[in-house]
């Protein structure tokens, strides 16, 4: 399997891989692009890490829903990440020809297997298990451009709050026929205003716990296949709008999915990497991977986060560049460079690549692309001859591979 970037099923090969997690063993097919890299770090989940910034985001969250709601939300943050493609997509009403099931952008196992790209996964399954007003945290994972704001693994927290028909005091189903902007087809329009406004009066409130009483922040209309209405939060901070969650009301069908059939609800989802690069300044993703040097900081971390500061490590160095041009071998697309790249990088030398040029040939129809990759360690500066055997192995893959090096 680690040789299957761009490799089409080989009718040579007889006998079919398994590969091993958590115990359990998966087949491999031809939707496995899954990677050693990957598996390496599968469960080393941060927010688990005492005085880990994501665990410090993640318990400030905790804190304002248990002492702020006067209601008690179950916690979850231990589910497994391998989920099925039903968990991930079909419970939460993701259509089968959605992009987001794409594999340039998930970790697949093999076609029904995947590792969760968001929490949301977990919806139905705690529905079912009779939770009705619950957090879920957890390690999420997707194929993505690299860059000091993305890495292939980060957090999100999950937020669902269902309310029965005795709850809200107020009939929750009308039949509508039709959808509008601001309602479902199935429920009242009272009970819908009541549950949106709970929503956002708690959204409100866990923004001001975070960024501060004065937060200057803004309601955007979305769109998510599991909520209708969906919105975001945007917040003013230092100069520009971040968005920060997203929310809405539950789509009555995610209910019906999770046997909860009688009642209303809202949930919402967010990042914790995003909250904790803003609220602490960190710069740069990889440092919530620089372990031993962040705890060292964090180990001073009195509970007042907006108290803390992070000092950013210095580095005098610029980057070291390399260009890299290749023809692309068939339905190659730049996250499978990114994945060759960040499996060889096992130490994150790598700040950013970018692709800067895409050429096709008149007469051979090839596509040629053109990478450019920014060496710089997040804690220190990284010279020519210490990051040359990247750029030499990663040329050595993509040779391997059947793309030929310009
Ligand atoms: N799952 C979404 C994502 O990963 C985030 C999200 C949005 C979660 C809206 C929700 C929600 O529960 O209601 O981008």
């Amino acid at each position: 399997m680690f040789r299957r970037f761009f490799r089409r099923p080989n009718p040579i090969r007889c006998h079919i891989r398994n590969v091993s997690l958590f115990g359990k063993d998966y087949k491999e097919d031809h939707m496995t692009n899954l990677t050693p890299r990957i598996i390496n770090n599968l469960g080393n989940h941060k927010h688990r890490i005492p005085n880990h910034p994501i665990e410090i985001i993640k318990n400030e969250i905790y804190k304002f829903f248990d002492s702020k709601t006067g209601i008690t939300f179950a916690k979850f943050e231990d589910l497994n990440p391998v989920v099925t493609v039903e968990q991930n997509f079909d419970s939460v009403l993701i259509p089968k020809d959605h992009v987001s099931r794409d594999k340039k952008d998930n970790y697949y196992i093999n076609e029904d297997t995947l590792l969760r790209a968001h929490t949301s996964a977990h919806q139905v399954e705690l529905l079912r298990k009779k939770e009705s007003t619950f957090l879920c945290c957890g390690d999420v994972y997707r194929r993505d451009t690299m860059d000091r704001s993305h890495y292939p693994i980060f957090h999100q927290m999950e937020g669902v709050r269902l309310f029965s028909e005795e709850e809200l005091g107020i009939p929750l189903f009308q039949d509508r026929k039709q959808r509008t902007e601001s309602c479902q087809e199935h429920y009242s329009l009272e009970a819908v205003e009541k549950v949106e406004n709970e929503l956002k009066i708690t959204l409100e409130g866990l923004v001001k716990h975070l960024f501060g009483e004065d937060v200057q922040y803004r309601w955007m209309d979305e769109y998510f296949p599991f909520t209708h209405p969906s919105f975001e939060i945007e917040v003013f901070y230092e100069g520009d709008w971040l968005e920060i969650l997203g929310c809405g009301i539950m789509e009555y069908q995610v209910l019906v999915n999770g046997c909860s059939e009688d009642k209303i609800g809202w949930a919402f989802g967010l990042g914790l990497e995003r909250l904790a690069m803003r609220l602490f300044d960190i710069n740069d993703i990889r440092l919530f991977w620089k372990s031993e040097v962040v705890l060292d900081q964090f180990q001073s971390f009195n509970g007042d986060f907006r108290q803390f500061k992070f000092v950013l490590p210095e580095r005098k160095i610029e980057p070291a560049k390399f260009d890299l041009a290749f023809w692309i071998p068939d339905g190659f697309h730049d996250h499978d460079f990114y994945d060759i790249a960040r499996n060889i990088d096992v130490d994150d030398a790598i700040e950013n690549v970018e692709l800067i040029d895409v050429f096709s040939h008149p007469k051979t129809g090839k596509t040629s692309h053109c990478y450019r990759t920014y060496y710089r360690g997040a804690l220190k500066g990284l010279q020519f001859k210490d990051v040359e055997h990247i750029d030499t192995a990663i040329r050595a893959v993509l040779a391997e591979q059947g793309a030929g090096l310009r």
